[in-house]
């Protein structure tokens, strides 16, 4: 399986990336959650990006498009990888298209989430995250708020400081601006299969599942 999941802060990419991971073996690529553990590790790249992602703004493409030509060209992806996160601008975007004609690449899903601005404000300012098992839950999915129902860690839940309302306005206005246009280029070369992400997750999960095997008989 080879997927790129688009779609806008919040819209339920990490999630649905998880669920894929453990049904079909293939490694979550998050440039989130690398820019994430590097901030956490304090690394080189880590200091530089912590105050962008803080603001909502993107890290610059020249760093990023390095981070993905390592991973996909690392082992762990021979076999198929799930994209969360990257291309989310037109020189990413290129940079993707010539790494995977270069690796002679052909047979990949790219996927678009949709939904309301609304339920996006609503589901990132309702998003907590285990520090232990780094699984995603909705505050309304949280019995016990001191312990996580995934791997029992105790008081692990966090807030990610991207997900102050501010800084979700932020993200929205990068996202429209600056990943938009990366739609429209995937959307022209016939690319992307809509999904509606306002279904429960289960429900996005399936259809993501059908496209990916209409896919597996007309992609080549
Ligand atoms: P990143 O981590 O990629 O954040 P994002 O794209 O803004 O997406 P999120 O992780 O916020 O949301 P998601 O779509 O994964 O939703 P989730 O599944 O968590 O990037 C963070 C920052 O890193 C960027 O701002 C930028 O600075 C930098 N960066 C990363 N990649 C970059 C790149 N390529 N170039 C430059 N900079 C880059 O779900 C959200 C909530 O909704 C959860 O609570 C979940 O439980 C709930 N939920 C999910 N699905 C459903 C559903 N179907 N129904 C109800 N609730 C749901």
């Amino acid at each position: 399986m080879r997927i790129i999941l688009f779609g806008s802060p919040g819209v339920g990419k990490g999630t649905q990336a998880k669920i894929l991971q453990a049904k079909y073996n293939v490694p979550h690529i998050s440039t989130g959650d690398i820019l994430r553990e590097a901030v956490k590790k304090q690394t080189p790249l880590g200091m530089k990006a912590h105050e962008i992602m803080s603001r909502g703004d993107l890290v610059p493409d020249d760093i990023i498009i390095g981070i993905i030509k390592d991973v996909l060209t690392s082992e762990e992806c021979q076999n198929g990888f799930i994209l969360d996160g990257f291309p989310r601008t037109l020189p990413q975007a290129a940079a993707l298209d010539k790494l995977l004609k270069e690796l002679e690449i052909t047979d990949v899903l790219s996927i678009y989430f949709t939904a309301t601005e609304e339920e996006i404000v609503n589901r990132l300012s309702n998003r907590r995250a285990c520090h232990e098992c780094n699984n995603i839950f909705s505050l309304s999915e949280i019995k016990d708020l001191t312990k996580c129902p995934v791997c029992n860690a105790e008081n692990s839940f966090y807030e990610r400081n991207d997900d102050k309302v501010e800084v979700i306005k932020k993200r929205l206005q990068v996202f429209n601006d600056s990943t938009k246009p990366t739609l429209d280029y995937y959307e022209e070369q016939g690319k992307l299969i809509f999904v509606n992400a306002l279904k429960p997750v289960d429900e996005v999960t399936e259809d993501i599942m059908k496209a990916f095997d209409i896919s597996r008989v007309t992609v080549h």
